[in-house]
C-alpha cells in the first residue's frame, strides 16, 4: 500500500481480496463458520485519500458509491473513530473514499477500506506503525479486516481472524481477471445453503501449486444454485485462452481466473465485456 501524496494528501489503495480457495470445515455455535482458505491481495481496489482537517469526514465517490451510507455506522468511520480512540486524543480526517469495487460481492471491499482506513490515519497522524496494535483494532471491525491491513498472501483458518503469512513466491504477480456478473447474493443465506459436509482442509503451508490444482471454493455450489450467472462467469472465465483457476471469491458473487500472460489476461477482458456488456469485469494483478 504506497502512499502518494498531493497537497499535503495521501492516498492507500484498499486492494481487492481474492480467496483462491475457500474450504469450509465447519458450523460453529456462534452462527459463523470455521472456514480453511489462502487471501490474496491485488494490486487494485478502492482508492483511499486523507487529509489534515479539524473534525472527522467522509466523503464517497467513484462508480459504486451510490447508495453507501457516510455516517457513524460506515466502517470506514468506525475504523478512523476506533484508531483515534486507541492512540488517544481526538483528532480529524476528510477522508475520501473512491469506490471502484462492486458492494458485498466476496472481494472483501468494506474490509480493506477499513484496513486502508487505519493505515491512512496513523500515516497522516504520524502514530506508531505497529502492526500488533493495528492489527487489534481491525479485529473489533469485522473478522476479514485484519488480514487486509497486509498485501501479503496468506492462510487463514478459524472465522477469517487467524493468519499465517505464505512464503510461497509462486502466489505473486500473477495476471488476474474479475467478473461480476452483477448479481447480489447475501453472505448469510449463501453460508445457510452450504451443505455441512466437511471436505477437507488445505494443511498447514498450503503451498500455491496445491492450492490451484485441489483447493476449491466450497461456497461455490450453493452460490451457483442461487443465482446461476454465478457459474456463467466462472465459465467463461474458464473458456478464455489462458485461463487457469477459474474460481469465485469470497461468498459471490465476485469470480475470478489467473492467466500465464498480462497479454492473455487483457483479450479474455476484452471479450469477456464484449459478450457481456451488463458484466463488471476488473484486470488487475495479484500482489
Ligand atoms: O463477517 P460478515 O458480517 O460479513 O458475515 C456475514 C454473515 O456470513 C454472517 O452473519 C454469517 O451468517 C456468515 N459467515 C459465516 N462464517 C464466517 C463468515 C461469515 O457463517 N466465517
Amino acid at each position: 500500500m504506497a502512499d502518494r501524496t498531493g497537497g499535503g494528501r495521501i492516498c492507500k489503495v484498499a486492494r481487492a481480496k481474492l480467496n483462491l480457495a475457500l474450504h469450509v470445515r465447519a458450523r460453529r455455535a456462534d452462527g459463523y463458520h470455521d472456514l480453511d482458505s489462502v487471501f490474496v491481495h491485488c494490486v487494485d481496489g478502492d482508492e483511499m485519500w486523507a487529509e489534515p482537517a479539524d473534525a472527522l469526514s467522509l466523503t464517497i465517490t467513484g462508480p459504486f458509491g451510490n447508495g453507501l451510507s457516510t455516517g457513524e455506522d460506515n466502517l470506514v468511520m468506525r475504523a478512523a473513530r476506533a484508531v483515534s480512540a486507541e492512540y488517544g486524543g481526538d483528532r480529524g480526517a476528510a477522508i475520501t473514499l473512491v469506490k471502484n469495487l462492486p458492494l458485498a460481492s466476496g472481494i472483501g471491499g468494506g474490509s480493506a477500506d477499513a484496513a486502508a482506513a487505519i493505515r491512512l490515519l496513523v500515516s497522516l497522524w504520524d502514530l506508531p506503525d505497529d502492526p500488533d496494535r493495528m492489527s487489534g483494532i481491525a479485529a473489533t471491525l469485522g473478522a476479514d479486516v485484519a488480514p487486509c491491513l497486509f498485501s501479503w498472501p496468506k492462510h487463514v483458518i478459524g472465522r477469517g481472524e487467524h493468519f499465517t503469512r505464505l512464503g510461497d513466491a509462486a502466489y505473486r504477480d500473477w495476471p488476474v481477471v474479475l467478473v461480476n456478473p452483477g448479481v447480489e447474493v447475501s453472505t448469510g443465506a449463501i453460508f445457510r445453503e452450504w451443505d455441512g459436509r466437511d471436505r477437507g482442509g488445505l494443511g498447514d503451508t498450503p503451498r500455491f501449486a496445491d492450492v490451484m490444482a485441489s483447493g476449491r471454493n466450497d461456497l461455490e455450489a450453493p452460490a451457483r444454485a442461487l443465482a446461476t450467472a454465478i457459474g456463467d462467469a466462472i465459465d467463461a472465465l474458464a473458456a478464455q485462452p489462458g485461463a487457469f483457476g477459474a474460481r469465485m471469491s469470497g461468498s459471490g458473487a465476485t469470480c475470478f481466473a489467473l492467466f500465464g500472460s498480462c497479454a492473455e489476461r487483457d483479450a479474455a477482458g476484452v471479450a469477456i465485456r464484449r459478450a457481456h456488456p451488463d458484466w463488471w469485469v476488473m484486470e488487475t494483478r495479484l500482489s
